[in-house]
């Protein structure tokens, strides 16, 4: 782990714990909808070819192998704080991708050096979302597109309500069936809720330097997509 706060050490320390059970969670807790998410993420990217990608919040690598699966391969560099997530990612390589432990708010890279920086599931949890979107904007060339996939609320009252109740009282019972953390899986919620809504992370998005910012929402408002260029 690279990152230097506390906050940083807190959240990679965590996913280091949930890294055995991450992949299989995900699965079960989103009937399987991650992966068209992420899909979806990677078809927005649109990585052309001898294009460079970075993945920040890599995890295990699921954004990143979709990605190197889509554009030439070897291209795409796998950015995380939790080694244990990368360790995984590694076991699981697909693609010939780079790893990279270290901070998504203080990128180990140039200005300017990728067409693409994607982050799945990610941003949720910087402990400063503004600087790790403008850490984003400053790796990319111009012109270059970032695409941040996240988890959401629904903006429908009623299936807000369903939603929160299903993350906040059977997430945490079905991570401990699974043989994974209760704490993280009930963060999760809390770290879903305490999260801006999408036209603020849009407005965070233009803060930080991106045009064309725009917003998707997937399955009832469960999954946005944010895209900024460079
Ligand atoms: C929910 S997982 C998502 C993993 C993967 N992107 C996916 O699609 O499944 C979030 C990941 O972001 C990483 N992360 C959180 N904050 C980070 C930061 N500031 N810099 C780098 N990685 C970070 C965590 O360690 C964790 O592996």
């Amino acid at each position: 782990m690279t990152g230097s706060n506390e906050h940083d050490r807190r959240i990679a320390a965590m996913f280091d714990r949930i890294a055995h059970r991450y992949d299989l969670l995900n699965r079960v807790l989103s009937f399987g909808l991650d992966m068209s998410w992420r899909r979806r993420a990677v078809a927005i990217a649109t990585l052309g070819p001898g294009e460079r990608a970075l993945d920040v919040g890599a995890g295990t690598g699921d954004l990143s192998f979709a990605l190197a699966a889509a554009g030439p391969s070897g291209r795409v560099v796998a950015l995380d704080l939790a080694v244990k997530m990368l360790v995984r990612a590694r076991a699981r390589a697909r693609s010939p991708i780079g790893l990279v432990a270290g901070s998504a708010e203080a990128l180990p890279f140039s200005d300017g050096v990728f067409s693409c920086v994607t982050a799945g599931f990610a941003v949720r949890n910087f402990a400063d979302l503004a600087r790790g979107l403008s850490e984003m904007r400053r790796v990319l060339r111009p012109g270059g597109r970032a695409v941040v996939l996240e988890l959401a609320v629904p903006p429908n009252a009623a299936l807000r309500a369903l939603h929160l109740f299903y993350l906040r009282r059977l997430s945490p019972l079905v991570a401990a069936a699974l043989g994974s953390s209760v704490d993280a899986y009930r963060y999760l919620p809390a770290s879903i809720e305490a999260f801006p809504d999408p036209d603020q992370v849009a407005a965070a998005m233009r803060d930080a330097g991106f045009a064309d910012v725009r917003y998707e929402r997937l399955t009832f408002g469960v999954a946005t997509i944010h895209v900024g260029e460079a």
